[in-house]
């Protein structure tokens, strides 16, 4: 009698927990997805653009300050055009601004230890759900131009290590190797 009862609570208890609230539509979560995906590629092509004519132009040291101005003004843009807030983030960043939340953090971590298992960076991604906003999350790993500013700072030039220090004092981004995790970008896409 007694086991009865509380198998019918429980019963309740969980028909309570599946009427709220509706499930998304998986439709709609691939198409966040998609957004999501498009709006990573776009920021990522602008930015190497930009950084590829600075470098060629002005060397490293001018560099930073394309990184340090259009990165967050390229991110905004893309946010305007399409609703997707869109941004950098790492487990070690060069500036505060771009530092990770708890679910980013972990997601980063997990990222590693995907890799670690054997999975490729290309690939890999993330996505959690709340309410009606989907977060994504994709690893940048480090290529091999990326060093000039976030490898061993030994080997950067004096006007880098002098630009760098200006601008972020407080600099985690250096000693990468190439392949490693730099960090990801994560995105922020309402459902509709
Ligand atoms: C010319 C120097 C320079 C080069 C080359 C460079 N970066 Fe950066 N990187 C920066 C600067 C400066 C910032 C800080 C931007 C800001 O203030 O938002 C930054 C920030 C980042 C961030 C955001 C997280 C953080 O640390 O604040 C990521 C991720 C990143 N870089 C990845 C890369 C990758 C991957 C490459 C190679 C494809 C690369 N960077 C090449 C200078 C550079």
């Amino acid at each position: 009698m007694k086991t009865g009862n509380f198998s019918g609570m429980a019963l309740l208890v969980l028909l309570a927990g599946c009427m709220t609230p509706a499930a998304p539509d998986p439709d709609e979560v691939a198409a966040a997805v998609g957004r999501s995906t498009a709006a990573a590629d776009l920021l990522f092509q602008r930015l190497s653009g930009e950084l590829a004519t600075a470098l060629a132009n002005g060397g490293p040291a001018a560099a930073v300050a394309i990184c340090k101005d259009r990165a967050p003004a390229i991110a905004a843009e893309i946010q305007a055009a399409s609703g997707i807030d869109i941004a950098r983030t790492a487990l070690r960043v060069r500036n505060q601004a771009n530092a990770p939340d708890d679910w980013e953090l972990a997601t980063m971590n997990s990222f590693i230890a995907r890799r670690e298992a054997g999975e490729e960076w290309a690939g890999m991604s993330a996505t959690r759900l709340e309410g009606r906003q989907l977060n994504w999350m994709r690893p940048i790993p480090l290529g091999g131009m990326c060093v000039t500013c976030h490898g061993d700072p030994a080997s950067f030039t004096q006007d880098t290590r002098l630009a760098l220090l200006q601008a972020y004092p407080d600099d985690q981004a250096t000693g990468f190797r190439p392949g490693e995790l730099r960090g990801a970008f994560t995105a922020r896409a309402p459902l509709h």
